[in-house]
């Protein structure tokens, strides 16, 4: 396969993490012999010092020419410090987002059996997690209209939706429930927001079409407490913007790492792909940060044009890393490896799937191996 990928490293760690990403992808072209074109672009705040501007039009045109986009993180203390700041990091990724139509963010938070010991929660609670949040990402609160009164103490900021809004992200969600343990739980807060009402109408009836898979709702307040109590029971969670950017932080948790969590970001033309974590500014060139979350959001793209083979070569290589334990000190303390060695270790040991199934050894709770 032929593939145009757009490499957008952004701030602090970004780009070190990306290019780890950069290693497995060459070690995929070569295994499998597919050709990806890989072509940076500057974006966030490093793009600011040079353009004025987050996202370049340069960057948002090749974006668009691309089949997909990896990107490293965005964000610099600099603008996190000054609420003045007119342009910020932020507003690149919203409008990429918003430009590129990626509607659809999809947020797998899956427990790994080598790490048990590291979340703050108990292990009996989190053991075996395994769920996906699909966050709706164009629209509601982020998108509204904003104001500021004249005097500059009294501002607002609108949420919207519509039911085409809902809708489509809506059946993405069920497919993917009906793929894997058919639940699919709605957070919302249906009892205080108009947008919620709305969401609980038009998912509930789209649900009717998906009979095979169980359908529940849950308010929000409810579902961050369910969420720590016992995160097993969730399956596919479905939510707005807003509810999903909290929800998916607070999972994360679960892992104790946030290192370790990839992220796609779908639309119809387009996808992106990106670790959870932020630009953590303060690991920037150290060869401290943890490439896993960037290499499975890797894995994830392949995932995204079908090359489910070559996702799982990644997956299985990420797995021997845990089992060799060469990770990085955040997940294993003692650890003295850092990015680069990491990312070296993971993009050696891509080989084809056949060898991949022998790595297995310790079979640490892969499943089927694929990430969502
Ligand atoms: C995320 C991030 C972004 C968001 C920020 C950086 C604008 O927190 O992707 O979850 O709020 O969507
Ligand atoms: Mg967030």
């Amino acid at each position: 396969m032929q593939l145009k990928i757009a490499l957008l490293g952004g701030d602090g760690i970004g780009p070190e993490v990306l290019a780890q990403s950069v290693k497995c992808l060459k070690a995929i072209e070569e295994t499998f012999n597919h050709r990806f074109e890989l072509v940076e672009a500057p974006f966030g705040a490093i793009a600011i010092s040079g353009s004025g501007k987050p996202l370049p039009n340069k960057t948002l045109e090749l974006c668009k020419a691309s089949d997909a986009i990896l990107l490293g993180a965005i964000g610099s203390l600099e603008y996190d410090n000054n609420p003045e700041a007119k342009v910020r990091p932020e507003q690149g990724l919203l409008r990429i987002r918003k430009e590129l139509g990626l509607f659809a963010s999809i947020r797998p938070i899956k427990m790994f059996p080598a790490f048990l010991g590291n979340s703050p929660l108990k292990r009996n609670i989190v053991e075996n997690t395994d769920m996906v949040i699909f966050r709706e990402l164009t629209g509601g609160i982020y998108f509204g209209q904003k104001t500021l009164s004249e005097d500059g103490t009294t501002a607002s900021d609108l949420c919207t939706y519509s039911e085409g809004e809902i809708s489509r992200i809506t059946h993405l969600a069920f497919k993917s429930a009906k793929k894997r343990r058919k639940k699919l739980t709605l957070v919302d807060k249906a009892n205080v927001l108009e947008t919620s009402r709305l969401w609980r109408k038009t998912v509930t009836e789209i649900s009717k079409s998906y009979p095979d898979v169980e359908f529940e709702c849950l308010f929000i307040d409810n579902a961050a407490v369910q969420m720590m109590l016992n995160p097993r029971q969730f399956d596919v969670v479905l939510t707005d913007n807003m509810f999903g950017d909290i929800l998916s932080d607070q999972g994360s948790v679960i892992l104790g790492s946030v290192g370790l969590l990839p992220s796609a970001s779908a639309g119809i033309d387009n996808a992106m792909f990106e670790p959870f974590h932020g630009s953590y500014p303060q690991a920037k060139g150290k060869n401290i940060a943890n490439p896993v979350a960037s290499i499975l959001s890797t894995a994830m793209l392949l995932q995204h044009f079908n090359l489910n083979e070559e996702a799982n070569a990644i997956v299985a290589a990420v797995h021997k890393s845990f089992v060799k334990k060469v990770v990085t000190a955040d997940v294993l303390g003692s650890s003295k490896y850092g990015t680069d060695y990491v990312g070296d270790f993971i993009s050696e040991n891509i080989v084809e799937s056949d060898e991949n199934q022998s790595i297995n050894d310790e079979n640490i709770g892969l499943g089927k191996s694929t990430i969502i």
